[in-house]
């Protein structure tokens, strides 16, 4: 993505609620480009028929879902920041954004039967405790769909910590092959992706 399509607002806007709700933000940034990149490379969003996003923030993964997306292609996008989701809607007027918990969302609407090709997560599951680290898997993994693929991206270093080695240890229990991918260097802090897949 050209760094003009950003908006130019996005790293602020992030640092301000990140001041305000640091619980739930995670991150004093939003991932890179080159994050966003290997996201999109490593679920497959080009070729999905429903895509479902956890977390968009000011949209970084958003953005290059956006570029990559099928034409005919649906998405939902799951975001508890109200900020954050006004900020999305006109951006992405296409793209549907609801602001709710991704562990109560209502994920059974009939635009999405048959499930979710591609679950993107933006989501800071170190910073979760277990229990709603067990919510909001258990309210989205069901809805992937029997070839689909989750992903989300973690800290590097940071996976090592109890929270990270928890989360991992959690969704090699729901998922019967995760894999992870090489790390950006380049993002901050570097990160790579963990690649979950039901079959
Ligand atoms: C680390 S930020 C990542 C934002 C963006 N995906 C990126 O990579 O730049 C985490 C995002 O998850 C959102 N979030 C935190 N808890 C959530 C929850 N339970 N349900 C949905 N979104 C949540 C935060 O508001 C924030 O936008």
């Amino acid at each position: 993505m050209p760094a003009s399509i950003r908006t130019p607002m996005s790293a602020p806007a992030f640092l301000r609620e990140f001041l305000r709700n640091w619980k739930t933000v995670g991150a004093v940034a939003p991932s890179s480009r080159g994050l966003a990149e290997l996201m999109m490379q490593a679920s497959g969003a080009s070729q999905a028929a429903r895509i479902l996003e956890l977390g968009p923030g000011t949209g970084a993964f958003t953005q290059a879902i956006a570029e990559v997306m099928r034409p005919d292609a649906a998405y939902l996008g799951v975001e508890v920041n109200e900020a954050f989701v006004q900020q999305l809607r006109p951006r992405f007027p296409r793209m549907r954004f609801e602001q709710a918990g991704a562990q109560e969302f209502d994920l059974t609407t009939p635009e999405f039967g048959g499930g979710f090709d591609a679950i993107i997560s933006g989501l800071p599951w170190t910073a979760f405790p277990e229990p709603l680290q067990q919510a909001i898997l258990g309210n989205v993994l069901p809805h992937l769909a029997p070839n689909g693929c989750f992903v989300t991206f973690a800290y590097f270093g940071f996976h090592q910590l109890p929270g990270g080695r928890r989360f991992r240890a959690l969704l090699e229990s729901l998922l019967p092959k995760v894999t992870t991918t090489r790390v950006v260097w380049a993002n901050v802090p570097p990160a790579f992706v963990y690649v979950g897949r039901k079959a």
